[in-house]
């Protein structure tokens, strides 16, 4: 699969198959995770990889962690943005909410529940990085964490980034023992996407080339 094609049809994936995923296949994406430029090459990007049984603890862990706070990401949530990007945000969740309601359930729960459970994929990934760093380096994480969606897509394999379980960043590093100076800044389900599910079946849409780049001559 050539760049573009992957970059033209990776797309979250938010129901998995039971199938697990080869030890050497996680291995030969985060290689190409790790071939992300970074300033000065100080490749800031640290990645656990959870899987197994380990998986499922964590899992439990965050159901917990989720019915005891209830932190939520859906639409109903407080949205302090300018329309531009609210509606953005908003056209995304209205083309998962048929699929989700095709599937028999709502929208908050499906998302908050799913995201707290990789939505059953056989691997979670936990992106970290040293609280050494600024803030600006974030940017260099993020570099390697597209490289990985993409290979992981070419490999065939889906992704989804889970941004939601950053809120109980403390259990998390409770239950895989990650010491206090690293910063978790996100999460990655991975696995083999069901192509069966609904909510595999929808493409986000993005904005035309003139609403995010601006000329100069
Ligand atoms: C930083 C980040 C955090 C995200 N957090 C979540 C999340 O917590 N739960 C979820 O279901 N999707 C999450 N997503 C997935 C986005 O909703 C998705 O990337 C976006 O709607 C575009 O769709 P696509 O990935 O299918 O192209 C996150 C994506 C990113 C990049």
């Amino acid at each position: 699969m050539d760049v573009f094609a992957a970059m033209s049809d990776r797309q979250s994936a938010r129901a998995y198959l039971p199938k697990p995923v080869a030890r050497a296949d996680i291995e030969d994406i985060f290689k190409y995770a790790g071939q992300a430029p970074s300033a000065i090459n100080v490749q800031p990007w640290e990645y656990v990889v959870v899987y197994g049984k380990e998986k499922d603890r964590l899992v439990q862990r965050l159901k917990k962690a989720q019915a005891e706070r209830k932190i939520t990401c859906g639409p109903g949530t407080e949205n302090p943005l300018p329309d531009i990007f609210k509606n953005r945000s908003r056209r995304a969740s209205a083309a998962m909410a048929p699929r989700i309601a095709e599937m028999g359930q709502e929208f908050n729960p499906f998302v908050e529940d799913g995201s707290c459970s990789f939505y059953g994929a056989p691997v979670a990934i936990i992106v970290a990085i040293d609280r050494l760093f600024p803030k600006i380096r974030y940017l260099d994480v993020g570099l390697s964490v597209s490289y990985l969606l993409l290979a992981a897509h070419a490999r065939g394999l889906a992704t989804c980034p889970i941004g939601l379980v950053t809120a109980y960043a403390h259990d998390i590093a409770e239950a895989l023992d990650i010491p206090e100076n690293k910063e978790i800044i996100l999460s990655i389900a991975l696995g083999y996407a069901d192509p069966q599910s609904p909510i595999n079946r929808f493409k986000t849409e993005r904005e035309n080339l003139d609403a995010f780049c601006f000329w100069y001559e």
